[in-house]
């Protein structure tokens, strides 16, 4: 099972969007794929239409119950999160197993690939989806300056690599919300000078079709399948296959 945990602490630059339409993606060409919301936020989980659930992985991490799963289609799975997962982080940081929480759960699980949708911070449930992932991939905003504090990420997962998950791999960075203004050279140049790690050939434009398809709880390929959104989380499926 191929685990990706989708991260950034910069809030807001897509990866709640990458989590649900490349995992949808994902599932369109045939995998078995589970996406787990670990941000108390709940973005993930209302954006594909799942609110208020009785149980969410607040309670697996905290009582070790097996993850809840919603089945959203034929192989696209959900495991949602709520506000009470805020709660959770304190009472992770005080158990000596809290960050190997969610690795144990996701032993149990058998998916193709399952990706962890990141809250906006390196705290102890970001620890916990770096912990469990085989892969990394970092979302970075075609903005100028995004490239900013990616060097933090990077320091983490070296920490978590010498004694944690020594396996973890980073898979790449993915530019998104590209637009006209900024050039996907310039930032995608920037990025490779200054972290060395590799980008992904395929970027996501910036498309309203993908901020409309959240607001309806719909994946961008029900909402508009003929849309650059769609166009570019197909790529980018078919890219992370071919790896
Ligand atoms: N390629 C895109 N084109 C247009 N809008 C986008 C694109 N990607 C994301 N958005 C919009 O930008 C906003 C932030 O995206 P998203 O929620 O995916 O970011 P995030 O990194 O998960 O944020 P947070 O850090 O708060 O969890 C949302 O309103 C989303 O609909
Ligand atoms: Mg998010």
């Amino acid at each position: 099972m191929k685990i990706i945990a989708i991260v950034n602490h910069k809030g807001g630059v897509g990866k709640t969007t990458t989590t649900a339409n490349l995992g949808k993606a994902l599932a369109l060409e045939g995998k078995k794929v589970l996406v787990i919301d670990i941000d108390p936020q709940a973005n993930l989980s209302q954006s594909l239409g799942v609110e208020s659930t009785e149980n969410s992985i607040y309670h697996s991490l905290i009582e070790n119950t097996p993850l809840p799963l919603h089945q959203l289609d034929d192989n696209f799975y959900l495991c949602p999160s709520d506000l009470d997962l805020s709660e959770a982080e304190t009472k992770l940081q005080n158990d000596v197993n809290g960050y190997f929480q969610l690795k144990k759960l996701l032993k149990k699980q058998n998916f193709d690939y399952c990706l962890i949708d990141c809250p906006p911070s390196l705290g102890i449930l970001t620890v916990n989806a770096l912990v469990a992932a085989t892969d990394l991939l970092i979302v970075v905003q075609a903005e100028f300056l995004a490239m900013k504090g990616l060097q933090n990420i990077l320091d983490l997962t070296e920490r978590i690599q010498e004694n944690l998950n020594p396996e973890l791999n980073i898979l790449g960075m993915l530019i998104t919300q590209l637009n006209n203004t900024v050039f996907r050279k310039s930032v995608s140049e920037t990025v490779k000078d200054m972290y060395q790690s590799s980008v992904f050939e395929t970027s996501i434009r910036q498309n309203i079709a993908l901020a409309e398809a959240t607001s309806q709880g719909k994946s961008i390929f029900e909402y508009a399948p003929d849309s650059n959104g769609a166009e570019d989380y197909r790529k980018l499926a078919k890219e992370i296959l071919n790896k």
